[in-house]
């Protein structure tokens, strides 16, 4: 039986390379994970300027760009897509503010995070941005459907 649409809404959840260098990817996939959500695609990998060109063509002219880009690079990644009910909607409260000191305790960047320059995770911030970004990080094959019985069903 395969999960109904409410069920199968998609981000991405980038663990940016400040936190594959603090070791911390088991900790945000925990939390996820302990959510309740399903993890449908993941890789590790040294995103390039070209990707990121992409990923953040919103923010090329911000003057924090090239700064946002040499952190980017500066080691690999882990992006991943998790699916689930709200999924866009609970991962941006699981990952906490963009401005770190205004990051709640408890998520992701209230718990790991002191600026915004090392925010430790990215999150898509809506249904239709995760469609694309998810289009950016992998390709439609790399995405895996797979089924938990009665797990998917918990909410
Ligand atoms: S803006 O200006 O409102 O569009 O920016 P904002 O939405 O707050 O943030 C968008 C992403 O840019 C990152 N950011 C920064 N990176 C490095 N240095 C500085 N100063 C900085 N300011 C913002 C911020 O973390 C967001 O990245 P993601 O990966 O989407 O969380």
């Amino acid at each position: 039986v395969l999960a109904p649409p409410e069920l199968q809404e998609k981000t991405l959840v980038l663990v940016k390379p400040d936190a594959v260098q603090r070791r911390l990817v088991g900790n945000v996939i925990q939390r996820f994970e302990r959510r309740g959500f399903k993890l449908v695609a993941m890789k590790l990998l040294q995103a390039d300027q070209g990707l990121l060109d992409k990923h953040y063509q919103q923010l090329r002219q911000k003057p924090f760009y090239p700064a946002l880009l040499a952190y980017m690079t500066s080691g690999p990644l882990v992006a991943m897509v998790w699916e689930g009910y709200n999924v866009v909607r609970s991962t941006r409260a699981m990952v906490g503010d963009t401005d770190s000191a205004a990051a709640a305790a408890g998520t992701i960047r209230g718990d790991f995070s002191m600026h915004v320059s090392r925010n430790v995770v990215h999150a898509s911030d809506s249904v239709e941005t995760a469609r694309r970004e998810i289009g950016f990080w992998f390709q439609r094959d790399e995405l895996v459907a797979w089924e938990s019985g009665d797990q998917d069903y918990t909410y």
